[in-house]
């Protein structure tokens, strides 16, 4: 079975002094979590979709799936998320062994609630290449030159380009896998965790590489709703 996971537990802190976490402002006139979880009901392949939010937001969050999806919100399970990005997929995952069981093959395909713009081709070749080798991530090519400081006062090391890149979502695992390896971390090693495929990494475990968009953008800052309101426009138009 596979499951789409769409993480949206989070307040959105750099987004400023906003009403509300930034999951739930408007562009192009929908909430973008919605225009997130759209994305993935077009797709045939998930058993069902998880929206996981802050505990304050569930009510909410279940009236605006049935608001904009009607009949569709079946398919969608809304749900309390955790304190860390991490323990709210650790959520998605007690939630589908209660209520699927999960096993070898269960697959978890991961994905910010503020990445709107993602295509049915990144999901596609999640779905295919997770269930072939059990961990991916979705990446584009680094554009500027990523320079590493220690200290953030002077340059460490500049790494060669051409073996960087930027990490985006969806990342898809073995959900079973994914919550042996997190459980087996020390707590110092939890503390250096940015996402979810470093789980892996830190374990020597592979994974593989889907390609991303450079259009895939997370919506952090206020600039960036700028933008995505601007990529929302190019799309009603047909640019
Ligand atoms: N997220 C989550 N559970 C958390 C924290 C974050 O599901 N405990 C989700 C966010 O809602 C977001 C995604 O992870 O969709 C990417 O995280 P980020 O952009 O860092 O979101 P926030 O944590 O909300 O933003 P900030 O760091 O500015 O507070």
């Amino acid at each position: 079975m596979v499951f789409g996971v769409i993480l949206a537990g989070g307040i959105g802190s750099r987004m400023g002094n906003v009403e509300k976490p930034k999951q739930y402002l408007k562009v192009g006139n929908k909430p973008i979590i919605i225009h997130t979880i759209e994305k993935f009901f077009v797709h045939e392949a998930f058993t069902k979709l998880l929206v996981l939010c802050p505990k304050q937001w569930v009510e909410n969050t279940r009236n605006l799936v049935k608001k904009y999806l009607g009949a569709g919100a079946e398919h969608v399970v809304v749900l309390e998320g955790g304190t860390t990005r991490n323990e709210t997929i650790m959520n998605s995952i007690a939630y589908i062994e209660k209520e699927y069981g999960v096993d070898d093959d269960t697959l978890i395909v991961t994905h910010d609630s503020v990445r709107p713009f993602l295509t049915y081709r990144i999901i596609e070749e999640n779905i295919k290449y997770g269930l072939e080798y059990g961990a991916v991530d979705t990446v584009i090519s680094a554009t500027d030159t990523i320079v590493e400081s220690v200290d953030g006062k002077a340059i460490t090391s500049v790494p060669d380009r051409k073996k960087m890149y930027q990490g985006q979502t969806p990342q898809t695992f073995k959900a079973k896998k994914l919550r042996e390896l997190y459980l087996s971390l020390s707590e110092e090693e939890k503390e250096i965790l940015t996402d979810a495929s470093k789980i892996f990494v830190i374990k020597g475990e592979k994974v593989y590489l889907v390609e991303g968009e450079v259009f895939n953008i997370k919506i952090t800052y206020p600039y960036d709703l700028r933008v995505a309101e601007s990529l929302i426009q190019d799309q009603k138009s047909g640019k």
